[in-house]
């Protein structure tokens, strides 16, 4: 088992999304029974926006010369794909941030969604290239994104499963905390609801 964790708040691993996501990776490793299980951290608040020769490849019908792709952002993107190549199994902590995801997690998005590595255009629409492995997101948000008490708006998840579908991760399923700013008691609630949910998932080994 090879666990790649992305890390997305600015609030490091005190956050409440780095606290939910270990518990996703405690209980992925107690499924596995494997032996010698790799976690790669990757935190993504200290990733840089992509750069003018990463826009330029991407909206480009051919890759660039081998100069190029050895530089800046599409290296960087390179490294992060070979990253999510190698993983068995994905994890992903972010908190909600405007009713999407955090900009650090969208730099990650905008590295490793690269047509050409991870995505082909086909007169169908995008196709994804990677092959499908479980992907368990970790979200924290300060109000309710769903269910009855929710009074906002919720692009986070679905705008997260369809971008990793473009490049052929299916396998999506997302836990949170919610309501982080309603105070100790609904934060603990919030916890334990959480964790029984991950607590009860059928983990793919
Ligand atoms: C810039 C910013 C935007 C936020 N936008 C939302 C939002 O749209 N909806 C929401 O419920 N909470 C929002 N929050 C609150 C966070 O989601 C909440 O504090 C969360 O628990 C932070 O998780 P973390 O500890 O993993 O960073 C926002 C916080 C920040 C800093």
């Amino acid at each position: 088992m090879s666990i790649l964790h992305i890390h997305c708040s600015p609030r490091g691993r005190a956050s409440e999304s780095h606290r939910l996501s270990q518990h996703i990776i405690e209980r992925l490793l107690r499924a596995s029974g494997d032996a010698a299980p790799a976690v790669i951290d990757i935190d993504a608040t200290r990733l840089p926006n992509v750069d003018d020769d990463y826009a330029a490849a991407l909206s480009s019908p051919v890759d660039p010369a081998d100069d190029v792709l050895a530089r800046g952002a599409l290296r960087q993107s390179s490294e992060l794909i070979d990253a999510l190549r190698q993983a068995t199994h994905i994890v992903i902590a972010t908190p909600m941030h405007n009713f999407t995801v955090s900009a650090a997690l969208k730099v990650w998005i905008d590295h490793v969604v690269r047509v050409r590595s991870t995505f082909r255009i086909t007169p169908e629409g995008k196709i994804g290239n990677l092959p499908d492995r479980p992907v368990y997101v970790a979200v924290s948000s300060g109000g309710e994104f769903s269910g009855e008490a929710a009074r906002q708006p919720d692009f986070l998840t679905p705008y997260l499963t369809h971008v990793l579908g473009t490049i052929g991760l299916k396998n999506v399923t997302f836990f949170s905390v919610q309501g982080t700013a309603r105070g100790d008691a609904a934060l603990q609630a919030a916890r334990a609801s959480a964790q029984a949910a991950i607590a009860a998932h059928p983990m793919a080994a």
